[in-house]
């Protein structure tokens, strides 16, 4: 959601900020810019569109200097408008300012400074507000009087932002240079990543160490009132009430290569080729034979503490939320432990009632989305044990947790989420594995639930070897205006993702339901140009499915079918295409029912001649509410 790069060091910026935002270009895309100083001034380049028009424009009039700022940005005040694109200026036109967040009371800021005759506006963002407010400011105070002496430019910067953020009700990370100050920029964050690359004789700012980790893999993932003043060869890091702020420098665990497409035309297709490792990576070191159980040191919690759960509830949002619909059936199933998911947005401002030994769950890829941070921090303020189950190791949500249980997905770029919900599964899989272990669940049991944890990295490989043969059918339906999906039990919410993943990327209408809601209502849309897509492996309801396919096929609704190996005959006459994983656990079939339906939106977008990796209006992290 807006992507930040920033450089001070010995390098040209430019080519530096630019490979950087295009690394960040899965943040946001609707318009992009730079500014860049050196001994003349600021000079900006900005536009709306893509990275790839900032380059042409960065090309033909190429900006020269050692440090500058620049932005990405995903429209949230303002349109999509070459004045609207960042960087914005104060008054003066020295101060360059770049944004992500939201700055909830810009309208009073504005009126304020418009009163004072300080700022005329040129765009209709609530971040130039902000830029006006610091330049204002730094050229007003701190310059010395009778009584105290002047302060040097450098610390009247950090002084006119730490002033200026003290009145900023919202969310922020930034990044400001000012072209009276050489080789010097501030980064702040509250709500809104933002990380320190630590390099030789160079210094970064990112919204993300993805932007950066080709220059350093040394970083400083600022916290919440962060203020980091940063020069070629040091930083200083203050927090926003003043005074000393704790950081520690780490290294990055990916490297550069990690972040590239390698063979593949998208990213969203190697992404969805990798599961057969990310799923390993999930359940590496986690599963005990010996216990027949699982083992999530991460959690935090002794065996006594976690047999004394009452309740659970599992938040987030999007995919991830879907992930937490399966754990709610996989939890009940196995532990009997009554469990409840809950869109983030709505947990976070609902009173829902919550017995004493509630557990919470807060599940994020990006680990910084909004909306489930706020239903983290709600549900710690509550009280209650939260957790995380994260794959930004350095993320908020990961940081503000009592504890949880990383993905080690590796980084997704795609902005549909599709490595990182199966990993969302498995670690499911493996709390409710433990749970069940801790009450009622025999050794037997726990032993066949690992065999076919283990068994699934290879089950995965032989559905991406049906890719083609799915492509195909991708192709039969491309005419297609929309699309319904319906599954039961462990399979409805794949019926939810799988639509999902469809409206994203081939902007086609869809919607995911229980295949039995058929008949109460949804079946009034059944004609032959609309398909229906069963998810039904061969589970305890294969059987009401096949009802449920029988009385869309009766209204001459075409049905692809996604089942398990050997289901083929059976479906013959009603299903019009049928796509067969492997058999499983009905528990655990959610994990291998979902990759073909995934491979089905990538082909279909394709063939559409969709922007698969950047879909229109989305952001891969949604940092804001
Ligand atoms: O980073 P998170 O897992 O918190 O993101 C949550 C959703 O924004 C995300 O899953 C979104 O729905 C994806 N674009 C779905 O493909």
């Amino acid at each position: 959601m807006c992507g930040i790069v920033g450089y001070v060091g010995r390098s040209e910026a430019a080519p530096i900020l630019l490979d950087g935002l295009r690394r960040l270009e899965y943040r946001g895309y609707d318009s992009a810019g730079v500014a860049i100083v050196n001994g003349k001034g600021v000079e900006t380049r900005k536009c709306a569109g893509r990275i790839a028009e900032l380059a042409n424009l960065m090309a033909e009039q190429p900006p020269s200097g050692n440090y500058g700022i620049s932005h990405t940005r995903w429209a949230t005040h303002g349109k999509v408008t070459d004045d609207n694109a960042h960087p914005h200026f104060d008054a003066s036109g020295k101060l360059a300012l770049v944004h992500n967040g939201v700055i909830e009371n810009y309208q009073a800021l504005k009126e304020e400074l418009i009163r004072d005759g300080d700022a005329d506006f040129v765009s209709d963002t609530d971040t130039e507000v902000l830029a006006h407010l610091i330049g204002k400011l730094y050229d007003t105070s701190g310059r010395g009087n009778g009584n105290t002496p002047p302060q040097s430019e450098k610390s009247r910067l950090v002084a006119a932002v730490r002033a200026a953020l003290q009145q900023v009700i919202g969310t922020y990370g930034i990044a400001v240079v000012h072209s009276d100050i050489p080789d010097f920029m501030i980064g702040a964050r509250r709500g809104s990543p933002l990380v320190l690359g630590v390099g030789k004789e160079e210094n970064f700012l990112a919204s993300d160490v993805s932007a950066i980790v080709a220059y350093t893999r040394d970083a400083v993932y600022l916290n919440d009132f962060d203020i980091v003043a940063v020069e070629r060869d040091r930083f200083e890091i203050s927090s926003l009430a003043g005074g000393g702020a704790d950081y520690r420098v780490s290294k990055v665990e990916f490297t550069a290569e990690d972040i590239g497409k390698g063979d593949f035309p998208h990213y969203m297709l190697k992404e969805i080729f990798e599961q057969p490792n990310s799923v390993r990576d999930a359940m590496r070191g986690r599963l005990s034979s010996e216990e027949c159980s699982a083992k999530l040191g991460g959690l935090n919690m002794t065996p006594a503490e976690l047999r004394d759960v009452e309740r659970i509830v599992v938040t987030g949002c999007g995919t991830a939320l879907h992930a937490g619909r399966i754990g709610e059936y996989l939890i009940e199933q196995l532990a009997q432990v009554p469990t409840e998911a809950e869109f983030a947005s709505e947990f976070r401002h609902r009173n829902t009632p919550m017995i004493g030994n509630t557990l919470v769950f807060a599940i994020s890829q990006s680990g910084e989305t909004a909306d489930t941070l706020g239903a983290l921090r709600e549900s710690k303020r509550k009280g209650y044990r939260t957790l995380g189950i994260c794959n930004n190791v350095a993320s908020t949500i990961a940081r503000e947790s009592d504890g949880g249980v990383y993905m080690h997905a590796g980084p997704e770029i795609g902005v549909a989420a599709t490595k990182s919900f199966t990993s969302q599964v498995v670690i499911l899989t493996l709390v409710a594995l433990l749970l069940g272990r801790m009450r009622h669940l025999s050794t037997a049991d726990g032993s066949e639930i690992i065999e076919a944890l283990e068994a699934l990295p290879g089950q995965i490989e032989q559905v991406l070897k049906l890719s083609d043969s799915i492509k195909a059918v991708a192709k039969k339906y491309a005419s297609a205006n929309g699309m319904l999906f319906f599954g039961r039990q462990h399979n409805y919410p794949v019926a939810l993702e799988a639509a999902l993943k469809l409206k994203e990327i081939t902007y086609l209408f869809a919607e995911g339901h229980p295949s039995a809601e058929l008949k109460h209502g949804i079946i009034a849309l059944i004609r032959p140009d609309l398909p229906s897509v069963f998810i039904a492996p061969d589970d305890a309801v294969f059987s009401k499915n096949l009802n449920n396919m029988e009385q869309v096929k009766a209204r001459k609704g075409p049905i692809i079918c996604v089942t398990s190996d050997g289901c083929a005959e059976k479906l013959k006459g009603i299903a019009d295409d049928v796509i067969s994983v492997p058999r499983t656990l009905d528990f655990i079939s959610p994990i291998l029912t979902v990759i073909p339906l995934q491979l089905f939106a990538y082909h279909l977008a394709v063939e559409l001649g969709r922007d698969v990796d950047k879909p229109r209006n989305l952001a891969k992290s949604v940092t804001v509410e």
